[in-house]
């Protein structure tokens, strides 16, 4: 939780310099700050940006508010808007007869953001929000014009909340916070556990941690962090859920490489790829390394690592280092191996192959996601998906195993495409594995209703009361 930032002010060693979109009088620690910042990034996303690319454009034009605390409120507040966008975009219809200017709809809807979520309220005010909000307005030339539209709009649904948000239930979007093609598709996929699943996706994620088989185990590092006063659960085989998010920074052995963040979900990937010690190994789409750092600390393998991004494969790199392990990385397309493989006659013991997808399983942790995606964009990443096993499937050896992983939730790039896969390819054998693991959210203590978790398979491979994002796991053997 961001800190109550400090009331507006001011001060005009705080007034930055005069440009077009430049913040006039807000001081960065502000409230109005933030919401500024927070709504010029939702504006880059509904352009098409992602968020991450979206704030650190923000965070580059307004050098004043870089420090840590600015930084944290921009971004939480970025953050719980695409978790609410569409109640906050429906309200903006419903209480404003003609559509305001962009920024002020973001300002509005980042506001709304605030208003409408119960742990937001605990710590900003909804007068301060109001306040702040008009503010933010008001120091834009621009936009100032705004200002009492503003304070208008927001003072009237503070009057009339519980009406308002009752009545935004009827409309599905609004409701669930996804584009209605997305809502569809979890229904068709998912009659059973659809609200569960969308629901988890709006849930914000936990701080999970990969314990370095090398170096550790859950239980004793479990001691570690008591003895750090941090408080923490087992989460899976080498997982560890840290009960408050915190800067990786303060985590112990962090950047000894005692420990990486890691989903308990993304967990499952080393150990079902099953990689011994001295195998040939290929992690086919490999950035920023996540999975590779883990198969390099269950055994020690002649691991190649590739990605077709250049600038992400730098990331590999990095996180090796940390692990102080070693892969040899390459740059390629995994759907054209003579481009970087040209030693045919080394095939691999073992594939894994995390391949692009529509991420729609990792909502949680990339909220923007729902927003960025088109239905389209199913059909080609199956497309791709597909040209990319069909290219890696020659370069597993007799006996060998390739791991087919997706962070999707939509059947079209899991299971149907394993079916594909085992009807296309007579050689290969489907082995033993989770399958689709949709995103389940742990359940608090006292809570033993069904609607928390909604995942076949899930608890069972993850541990019971599981926290993790949606992943898709198929294994086959070349016989
Ligand atoms: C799901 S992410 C991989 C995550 C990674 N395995 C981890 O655990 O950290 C997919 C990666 O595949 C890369 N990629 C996309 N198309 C590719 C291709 N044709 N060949 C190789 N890499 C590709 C993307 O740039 C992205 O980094």
């Amino acid at each position: 939780m961001t800190p109550k930032p400090s009331p507006r002010s001011a001060s005009p060693s705080a007034r930055p310099r005069e440009s077009r979109l430049s913040v006039l009088h807000l001081a960065p620690e502000s409230l109005g700050f933030a919401l500024d910042g927070a709504a010029q990034a939702i504006g880059a996303v509904r352009l098409g940006a992602a968020l991450p690319a979206a704030l650190q454009a923000v965070f580059v034009s307004a050098p004043e508010g870089n420090a840590a605390a600015a930084r944290g409120a921009v971004q939480d507040i970025a953050y719980r808007t695409m978790r609410r966008l569409a109640t906050a975009e429906w309200l903006i219809a419903k209480l404003v007869k003609k559509a305001p200017p962009p920024h002020v709809g973001h300002v509005l809807a980042c506001s709304f953001a605030l208003l409408i979520d119960d742990e937001a309220t605990a710590a900003y005010s909804p007068f301060t929000v109001v306040d702040q909000a008009v503010s933010a307005i008001a120091a834009r030339r621009e936009f100032s014009f705004a200002k009492g539209l503003v304070n208008a709009v927001l003072r009237n649904f503070l009057r009339e909340r519980e009406t308002l948000l009752q009545a935004a239930q009827a409309d599905e979007v609004a409701r669930w916070n996804y584009p209605a093609w997305w809502i569809d598709a979890v229904k068709k996929a998912w009659p059973d556990a659809w609200q569960a699943v969308l629901a988890a996706g709006n849930k914000q994620g936990p701080l999970t941690l990969r314990v370095n088989a090398r170096h550790s185990t859950v239980d004793a590092y479990l001691q570690v962090l008591q003895s750090h006063h941090i408080a923490a659960s087992r989460a899976g085989e080498y997982a560890v859920k840290l009960d408050t998010p915190m800067s990786v920074d303060r985590i112990p052995g962090f950047s000894d490489g005692v420990v990486s963040v890691q989903d308990a979900g993304a967990q499952l990937a080393a150990p079902l790829l099953g990689a011994r010690d001295g195998m040939r190994v290929l992690d086919a789409c490999a950035a920023p390394g996540g999975k590779t750092g883990h198969l390099l600390e269950l055994a020690k393998l002649q691991l190649v690592a590739l990605e077709s991004d250049a600038s992400r494969a730098r990331r590999i790199g990095e996180n090796l280092q940390r692990l102080r392990l070693e892969a040899e990385v390459r740059i390629g397309d995994a759907g054209a191996p003579s481009k970087w493989h040209d030693d045919i006659d080394q095939p691999f013991d073992r594939i894994l192959a995390d391949v692009p997808c529509s991420a729609s399983g990792i909502v949680r942790r990339h909220p923007d996601i729902r927003w960025l995606r088109r239905a389209s964009d199913i059909p080609a990443l199956v497309a791709e998906q597909r040209r990319i096993l069909e290219a890696l499937w020659p370069l597993v050896k007799p006996g060998g195993e390739l791991l087919y992983v997706t962070c999707s939730i939509f059947p079209e790039e899991g299971e149907l495409q394993a079916q594909w896969f085992g009807n296309k390819y007579q050689d290969a054998v489907r082995l033993d594995a989770p399958g689709q693991l949709l995103p389940s959210v742990a359940r608090a203590p006292a809570d033993t209703s069904a609607g928390s978790d909604a995942g076949p398979s899930a608890e069972a491979s993850t541990g019971a009361n599981s926290d993790h994002d949606g992943f898709f796991y198929a294994r086959f053997q070349k016989r």
